[in-house]
């Protein structure tokens, strides 16, 4: 019998699979058994490379796209198959403290971390992309849910409003068989957080973290793969945090 915590026979797509989180979680579910990854993010290249380190038995289909623009994720959904399960990872950050701020700093935020979860999940649900059952994960971080620090207040408020736009879909989508539940991760050792943050105040931010490390892409994508899978089948709605304690302090 086929273990609940394998993804044998599952078609999953991951936004953001051309880098960190993303690329991990692709590897991930490869390994965990899953038979085809979709693989959606701008970098066509690097999406190559992503699916060149997948484990061999897993297909891949690579989607260009730029999630920020409304049009392409309708074009989108068009080259989709059904799926058994969706990873909206897909993110950016722009640290700056609240004076700051311009308005399109604010559209471009909202508009790759939430809008664009939101409407591509809209149209897999009409276009009726997503099988009963499937599972939708969306990467949330602890910034919107229990960690506050200046100059990431923009960033904070999207992943807020992306969780509580995860828990309306639980709840709306949960009689088609479609689960939804977020993660919040602390710091992940990827691209994103050398982007805005220097190696002095990484060794400090390192202090507050119980574990004592940032954690690793793939300790995040362990738990996509769990809510993937059938061994999460009576979870939705759920936040699970990974941040090495860091919530604590
Ligand atoms: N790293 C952390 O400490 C941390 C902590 C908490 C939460 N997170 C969240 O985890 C997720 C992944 O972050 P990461 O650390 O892996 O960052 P990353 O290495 O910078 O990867 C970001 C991914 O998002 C994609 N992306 C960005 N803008 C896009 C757009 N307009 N259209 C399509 N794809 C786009 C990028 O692909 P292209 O550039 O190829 O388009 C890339 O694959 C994000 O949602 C982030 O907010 C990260």
């Amino acid at each position: 019998m086929t273990s609940p915590f394998s993804l044998t026979g599952k078609t999953i797509l991951i936004t953001g699979a051309s880098s960190g989180i993303g690329r991990a979680a692709a590897i991930e579910v490869s390994r965990a058994g899953a038979d085809c990854c979709v693989l959606v993010a701008r970098n066509e290249k690097a999406l190559k490379e992503t699916a060149s380190m997948l484990s061999e038995s897993c297909r891949s289909l690579i989607l260009s796209c730029d999630l920020s623009d409304a049009d392409s994720i309708q074009s989108l959904v068009n080259d989709i198959p059904v799926l058994d399960g969706v990873v909206f990872n897909a993110g950016i950050n722009k640290m700056k403290p609240l004076p700051f701020w311009a308005e399109t700093d604010l559209h471009d935020i909202f508009g790759v971390n939430c809008f664009a979860p939101a409407l591509l999940l809209k149209s897999l649900v009409r276009k009726k992309k997503l099988a009963n059952p499937s599972s939708v994960v969306f990467t949330a971080s602890i910034s919107g849910h229990s960690n506050v620090s200046v100059g990431n207040g923009i960033y904070g408020a999207s992943k807020a409003a992306l969780t509580a736009f995860m828990k309306y879909s639980a709840l709306e989508l949960a009689s088609k068989g479609i689960r939804c539940n977020a993660v919040h991760p602390g710091r992940v050792e990827t691209p994103l957080i050398h982007k805005f943050t220097s190696e002095e105040d990484i060794r400090k931010d390192l202090t507050r973290y119980p574990l004592g490390r940032y954690a690793l892409p793939e300790e995040v994508a362990w738990t996509f793969v769990y809510l993937l899978s059938d061994a999460a089948a009576y979870i939705t709605g759920s936040d699970i945090v990974i941040d090495g304690g860091r919530s604590l302090t």
